[in-house]
């Protein structure tokens, strides 16, 4: 090993543990900033070390650079909030293609390899090709290209079997004799794109941001089999990072549905749920509610639980929340935030919305701290929240979302809903919460209703 390569692999460990901190400080909102520069940090280390090797064609390195950062500044801008998981799907995706992309390039380059390189060739080409395509088919359907419900058909387990097995049978031919088989490693590389399609097309709208994150590991365990095949230590450890991370993440998210990752993938969670939502759903009477009704409601309470979901972000009204949350402390009321770890579309999705309006990280109390105190809560504002605040979930066996832990806001003495209609929520299903004795329902957008409640506080003064 001579002094440059050394000296490379001393700045990767650095860069390593930039990454390993980064990563551990984004677990906490508190800490969730500082950790995502760090890691940032590690980053830019990373590409510069890297850049030191010999022997680089700097001028497609540059271009390459150039056309991306515009492309990430473009999108980070633009990008909504509520439009981060397709976003973050794309980003899986290509991070799926370069490495299968590498894998190809390196392998025709020296097609004269060794049985464990031959097997990091293979792995990362077919995990980057299922990585690609399942990310573009998970992102049209997010983006609503392509029909967002689960695709089912007879014998689709079948057909998804016989996929795989072709493409492990196309890997060990390849691996034994890797410069004979050319033709085995394109054969790979189309079964992998194949795959990638008709793994994800059985998952219903619902349960994609799960498939997202299960698809950010497969990128991260792409990326490391890639890093193996041009033994590169930063590509290896990093791509073991995110692989790792993303399963620890996709296995929250299951246990926050109550589902297994078996359920998620196979089966077709989205395309009965329709059918469910369209028969016999908790029906009554419902108790509408005036902004002037609320407010007095408000005015009253000793103890306020707003528990924010998806409809928060729909309507932009995390700041208008902060105002009221402001406004309900000055009159001396203890305010708290709930917050389900699937509330929205994507993890911390409520976190991230709250912490852009400036909301105190010790408000934010997490679904198991609250409700044990639920009986003590005065009042629940449930702002755009629906399947989360279910009670099906935890009484009617025959739910589609029976299991499911929920903020338990039926146990508090009064529930406030803002909502726009009386639709069902992503899981397309009525909730019985919406009749309860005690919840009173404040029809409107999210934040022209908040905005009036505001308005009352403030006239009032
Ligand atoms: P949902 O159950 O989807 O309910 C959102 C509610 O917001 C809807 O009922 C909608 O009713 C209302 N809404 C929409 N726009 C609004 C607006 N502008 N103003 C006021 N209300 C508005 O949301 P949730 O309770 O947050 O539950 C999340 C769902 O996503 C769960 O089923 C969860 O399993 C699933 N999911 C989440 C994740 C992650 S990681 N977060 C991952 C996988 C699955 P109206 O149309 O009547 O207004």
């Amino acid at each position: 090993m001579n002094g440059l390569t050394i000296t490379i692999n001393f700045f990767y460990i650095i860069s390593a543990v930039l990454f390993i901190f980064g990563l551990k400080m984004l677990s906490s909102p508190a800490t969730a900033r500082k950790g995502n520069l760090i890691s940032a940090l590690g980053m830019l280390l990373a590409i510069v070390v890297t850049l030191l090797n010999s022997g680089l064609d700097y001028k497609w390195i540059v271009l390459g650079m150039v056309i991306g950062s515009i492309i990430g500044l473009f999108a980070a801008y633009k990008v909504q909030m509520t439009s981060m998981p397709e976003m973050v799907a794309l980003f899986n995706g290509f991070g799926g293609i370069a490495s299968m992309l590498l894998a190809w390039s390196e392998f025709h380059q020296h097609p004269e390899i060794s049985v464990f390189i031959a097997v990091v060739t293979f792995l990362s080409a077919l995990i980057g090709g299922v990585t690609f395509s399942g990310s573009m088919v998970a992102f049209g359907k997010l983006s609503e290209i392509i029909p967002g419900k689960a695709v089912v058909f007879k014998g689709q387990h079948l057909v998804n079997g016989a996929i795989l097995l072709a493409a492990l049978a196309g890997g060990t031919i390849f691996a034994m004799n890797p410069a004979e088989y050319y033709s085995a490693f394109i054969l790979i590389i189309i079964v992998a794109l194949l795959f990638g399609v008709t793994s994800v097309i059985p998952i219903g709208g619902a349960d994609m941001p799960v498939v997202i994150s299960l698809l950010n590991s497969y990128s991260g365990i792409a990326a490391c089999a890639a890093g193996f095949v041009i033994h590169n230590n930063i590509l290896i450890v990093a791509g073991a990072l995110v692989g790792a991370s993303g399963i620890i993440l996709t296995k929250i998210m299951c246990k926050a549905m109550n589902r297994s990752l078996a359920n998620v993938l196979f089966s077709g969670f989205g395309s009965t749920v329709a059918t469910q939502a369209a028969g016999s759903g908790p029906q009554g009477e419902v108790k509408p509610a005036t902004a002037e009704d609320v407010y007095y409601i408000l005015e009253a309470a000793d103890t306020v639980a707003i528990v924010p979901g998806y409809g928060l972000a729909v309507a932009q009204a995390q700041h208008v929340v902060r105002e009221l949350g402001d406004l309900l402390e000055e009159n001396g009321t203890e305010v708290m935030y709930a917050i389900h770890p699937v509330a929205g579309r994507m993890p911390g999705h409520m976190n991230v919305l709250l912490a852009e309006a400036n909301v105190s990280y010790d408000q934010l109390i997490e679904m198991d701290d609250i409700n044990p105190k639920m009986d003590t809560v005065d009042v629940c504002v449930v702002i755009g929240a629906n399947d989360v605040v279910n009670p099906a979930a935890l009484d009617d066996e025959s739910s589609p979302i029976y299991g499911m832990p929920i903020i338990e806001t039926h146990r508090a003495k009064t529930v406030i809903v803002l909502k726009r209609s009386m639709n069902p929520g992503f899981a397309g299903i009525q909730n019985a919460l919406f009749f309860s004795p005690n919840a009173r329902m404040y029809f409107g957008d999210a934040k022209a209703s908040i905005q009036n409640l505001v308005g009352e506080f403030k006239s009032s003064d």
